[in-house]
């Protein structure tokens, strides 16, 4: 399947964030503990920074880490193409109690419905490998980015928990064995992102995650878009859950790989 059928991401993936609750669940198996928003939100500076766009904002988690470094001469303009993300991201935010103004937009990040040049800073994290085509996202980002202003992308590699996805692609193979960032994973954003700024400061966190249990990993490939998509019988997931079993029998543990990679853009 594509990786980026968007019917299917707005109306059923991220209709609302339980998919993605999920899946983020496996990274509480780390070896190392990581708290991944405020990984994400370090770099932010929002000094000289009034107006502030997140596209794909999801449930908004990043504020909770971010939101000390906001004051109240901000405004901050939460956009995503899926209604029940807005709700929860909403939901979210009241209960962080921002200093700024906050709006909540559907918006689609390949049509941004907002003026040239308007915003100090755009914040694009964990989404543009979603896009029909990032080529398009990436325009819209610098369109409406100040000439003075900064972008904060961030990306997974595309063999983000590799030994998982294999295992389903060896069942079935339309389910592709890379991540779902193969469109704008780490290793395309490395390629693509100098077009379109003159600066990149580039961090990247690799996250080693041991399974001691096969519930973490079974929970994750059924809420993954391009096995989910597929909408496959139980005999799929009884014929993964057996292979699992098996490794766990051999090995008492699974591990694999995940990662982030945070790219701070500037044009000036
Ligand atoms: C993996 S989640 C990431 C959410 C958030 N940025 C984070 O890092 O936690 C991807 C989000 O992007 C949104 N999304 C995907 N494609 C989109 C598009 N074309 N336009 C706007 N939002 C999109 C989804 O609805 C979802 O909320």
């Amino acid at each position: 399947m594509q990786d980026n059928d968007k019917q299917y991401l707005q109306e059923q993936q991220y209709k609302t964030p339980d998919n993605y609750q999920t899946r983020l669940t496996l990274i509480d198996c780390a070896d190392e503990k990581i708290d991944i928003w405020a990984w994400r939100a370090r770099p932010f500076n929002f000094s000289n920074t009034k107006d502030i766009l997140e596209i794909g904002c999801g449930p908004g988690h990043l504020w909770e880490s971010a939101q000390k470094k906001l004051t109240a001469t901000q405004r901050l303009v939460l956009t995503d193409f899926s209604n029940g993300m807005l709700e929860a991201a909403r939901a979210n935010l009241a209960s962080f109690k921002l200093p700024c103004s906050v709006q909540f937009e559907n918006v689609d990040m390949e049509n941004l419905t907002y003026a040239a040049a308007s915003f100090d800073a755009v914040i694009a994290q964990f989404v543009i490998y979603h896009a029909s085509s990032p080529q398009q996202a990436l325009n819209e980002i610098k369109r409406v980015l100040k000439p003075t202003g900064w972008t904060s992308i961030v990306t997974i590699p595309v063999c983000a928990f590799h030994d998982f996805l294999k295992l389903a692609h060896e069942i079935d193979n339309r389910i592709p064995p890379h991540s779902i960032s193969a469109l704008f994973s780490e290793e395309k954003a490395d390629a693509m992102l100098p077009e379109f700024f003159t600066r990149i400061e580039k961090e990247t966190c690799s996250i080693k995650v041991t399974c001691t249990e096969p519930t973490p990993i079974l929970n994750y490939i059924r809420a993954y878009p391009t096995v989910q998509k597929l909408a496959l019988p139980e005999e799929f997931y009884a014929e993964y859950e057996k292979r699992i079993k098996i490794l766990f029998q051999k090995n008492g543990v699974l591990k694999s790989e995940f990662g982030m990679t945070s790219y701070m853009c500037y044009s000036s």
